[in-house]
């Protein structure tokens, strides 16, 4: 059900359950997004209190994962999909029998904690792209490459634990070929704001109001910008 609906220019955003909402927006070319992360937040140790993050996600319940089935091959032309280290075998295997091709890509961070999360550093996250005859990745050549390197840490700024930066949003969406995309998982607009500045239409869903909110002023802020730069 949708809760409230704001358009902004060439964006709508839905507050409401992404479940319910995405299935009635009919065909979608591009989903772009980052959903609840698989992970286990317990444990970490004597650098616990540094990861104060980690308690945000599992309080918001962003540690439990989605379900697959939300990015339906029928309904879109093509997924960008992040997600944590573990979930990387089931969710390619899902993509990979969904769409015609798919590739593994990675932001890699230029501060990561310093710290080794499962003995290795957390200095990355994978995200993949699947995608249907017809929406195969765009951009150039330097556009194409399979990384984005980016600082992390926005989240307070903003009030949410996962906050994705700008440059790697902007490279994500550069690679994009339909000129709409949908992020049913929206949480404060970062793919919205991207989408905006690359000139494509946008639908994000977000079920927390509050995150809603940020999206709706981070998404009007870019649209003035982009107004006031014509
Ligand atoms: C990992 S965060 C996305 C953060 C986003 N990339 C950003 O830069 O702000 C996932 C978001 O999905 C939202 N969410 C989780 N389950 C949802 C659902 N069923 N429908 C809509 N939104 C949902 C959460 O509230 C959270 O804000």
């Amino acid at each position: 059900m949708i809760l409230r609906e704001v358009t902004i220019g060439d964006a709508r955003l839905i507050l409401g359950d992404s479940y319910t909402v995405l299935p009635t927006l009919g065909f979608v070319p591009q989903i772009c997004t980052d959903p609840p992360y698989l992970i286990r937040t317990a444990g970490g140790g004597k650098f616990r209190a540094q990861r104060g993050h980690t308690d945000r996600i599992a309080e918001e319940g962003l540690d439990q994962g989605f379900d697959h089935s939300i990015i339906n091959p029928l309904l879109c032309g093509s997924a960008v999909v992040f997600c944590h280290n573990d979930q990387v075998p089931e969710l390619t295997t899902y993509l990979r029998g969904s769409f015609d091709r798919f590739a593994l890509c990675m932001w890699i961070k230029t501060n990561p904690m310093p710290m080794a999360n499962k003995h290795y550093q957390a200095d990355s996250e994978i995200y993949i792209h699947a995608w249907n005859r017809g929406y195969h990745p765009a951009g150039t050549l330097a556009d194409k490459k399979r990384h984005v390197m980016s600082q992390v840490g926005r989240g307070g700024q903003f009030d949410h634990p996962t906050v994705k930066p700008d440059a790697v949003m902007d490279k994500i969406i550069r690679n994009i070929a339909a000129d709409e995309i949908c992020d049913p998982f929206m949480g404060t607009g970062s793919t919205g704001v991207a989408a905006l500045k690359a000139g494509k239409r946008f639908v994000g869903i977000e079920k927390n109001e509050a995150h809603f909110e940020t999206a709706c002023r981070r998404i009007r802020a870019a649209a003035d910008a982009l107004k006031v730069a014509a």
